[in-house]
């Protein structure tokens, strides 16, 4: 990038996601053949594995809160066995205003919004995820933003696309890929009302199906599922206090009163085919997977009960007797597997653990997204408060079963993606690859791991080294080679 800044690093003592190994790095820069520092490259590992994450370009103007930063891409190319690495950010509109302007413009979450700035309140700085559908890849963001499309080769931002003039509604992170039809569901949402839509990009690009679904609030959201045939939506109990933001303040609140659901609609559906299903009140950033087993759509992932810090009514769990809870921004991190059992024909659902382990930033072999999958991979927290990876772990999710990696002390993850298996003799759910980055929180060295899914215990089979360092981030995506249009 061609400009000069203030490096942002943080003064304050909620900054802590300002330093160490959540410190922003200040170039973008491009690497070939990266070393292998252990095993070999697999011959069946092609394609671009990417993450997201924040990394701000300018000192915040105020409290800074971990998702305000300015969104970068992290990439790593596969094939011929060797590997490249490159590192760009998000240009969003947002960050080039700020460039003009020589300061960040806009204050985080944790301040108070101002709604008279252009672009505001808030930046949209699509540094949330990163989803490749139909040969394109995305940046986007986790207050319903721009999608922001990369070139799945250079990762430069090519531009917001609007998917041929058919989108006119943001889109928000964790859009899922139905990988019979091709179709890419997606959902949007706003403080204001409408305050959920749901849709659906085609396999040709465009969008087929944009629908405003009745919620009775600004209920937060964040991710979504799939089955072959339904569409699962989440009405939880968190939201924006609808008191405070009439007075043009936001303040989220969880209502532990209030009754969470879960909606499941056919894909195509409208508003009012939405089946919603009382639950036990929660909030989740992420689900794992969806799947149908007879009259029932079955939901798994990362429940929290408590979700807010200083709650007086949240309950000491043996979890947090024992170990830090990470804390982000007003948020409580203390997820744990989950089912939800919905019945389309009784109306009927039941919930319940799968497991306690601490975990989130789940995935599985998309190749699988929406079928009944008998594995998901999630790092594992590292006992301290601040949200940090300690290890990769593999939930069995019928039986509950963990195989855990944990990684050499003062090293720490990210989310691991599913890599498939480029040999097309390869096809089960667990043939193919986790990689993922790792960064050590005194040194700043960074390498990436590649794991056997099948034999997590054992360590890395391949260890590549990076010479910059790769700062802790958000989500990541797995691009198999051929695919980019
Ligand atoms: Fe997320």
């Amino acid at each position: 990038m061609a400009t000069s800044f203030r490096p942002a690093t943080g003064h304050h003592p909620a900054d802590a996601y300002l330093r160490g190994p959540y410190a922003p790095v200040h170039s973008e820069v491009t690497i070939d053949d990266l070393d292998v520092l252990a095993g070999e490259i697999p011959h069946d590992l092609e394609g671009l594995f990417v993450r997201n994450g924040s990394n701000p370009v300018f000192e915040p103007p105020g409290r800074y809160h971990w998702f305000d930063g300015d969104g970068m891409v992290h990439g790593v190319h596969f094939g011929g066995g060797s590997a490249s690495y490159r590192n760009r950010w998000v240009r969003t509109a947002g960050l080039d205003a700020d460039l003009d302007a020589g300061r960040a413009r806009l204050a985080g979450i944790l301040e108070q919004p101002d709604f008279s700035v252009p672009g505001g309140p808030f930046k949209d700085t699509g540094n949330t995820d990163v989803v490749t559908h139909a040969g394109r890849l995305f940046a986007l963001w986790w207050l319903s933003g721009a999608a922001h499309e990369l070139d799945p080769v250079t990762l430069d931002t090519l531009g917001v696309c609007d998917f041929g003039g058919t989108l006119n509604v943001t889109m928000n992170a964790h859009p899922k890929v139905d990988p019979g039809t091709g179709e890419m569901v997606f959902t949007s949402y706003s403080m204001l009302p409408p305050y959920l839509h749901m849709g659906v990009v085609g396999p040709d690009g465009t969008v087929t199906h944009l629908e405003a679904i009745d919620l009775p609030g600004p209920r937060l959201q964040h991710d979504l599922a799939i089955t072959p045939r339904y569409t699962v939506l989440l009405d939880m109990s968190m939201m924006f206090d609808p008191e405070q933001l009439a007075h043009g303040r936001t303040k989220v609140r969880f209502f532990r009163d209030l009754p969470s659901r879960i909606g499941v609609v056919p894909r195509h559906g409208t508003s009012d085919d939405v089946r919603w299903f009382e639950v036990e009140p929660f909030f989740m950033y992420h689900v794992i997977n969806a799947h149908e087993d007879g009259d029932e759509v079955v939901l798994h992932g990362c429940r929290m009960a408590d979700p807010l810090v200083g709650d007086p009514d949240n309950v000491v769990t043996a979890i947090a007797a024992s170990r830090a809870i990470p804390q982000l921004g007003h948020l409580r991190l203390e997820p744990v597997l989950w089912q939800w059992r919905c019945n389309l024909v009784t109306g009927a659902v039941t919930e319940g653990p799968v497991d306690d382990t601490v975990s989130e930033f789940p995935r599985i072999n998309d190749r699988f997204m929406g079928l009944d999958t008998s594995f998901s991979y999630s790092p594992t927290f590292a006992d301290r408060t601040t949200l940090a990876f300690d290890g990769v772990v593999r939930h069995d999710l019928a039986s509950g079963a963990t195989t855990t990696h944990h990684y050499d002390h003062g090293w720490l993850g990210n989310e691991a993606v599913f890599a498939p298996s480029s040999d097309p003799r390869r096809t089960g759910e667990s043939d193919g690859y986790l990689v993922t980055f790792v960064t050590h929180e005194d040194t700043g060295a960074s390498e990436v791991h590649v794991f056997d899914p099948s034999n997590l215990a054992a360590g890395p089979v391949t260890r590549l080294g990076i010479p910059v360092r790769v700062p802790l981030g958000y989500h990541t995506e797995w691009v198999p080679a051929g695919s980019a249009r």
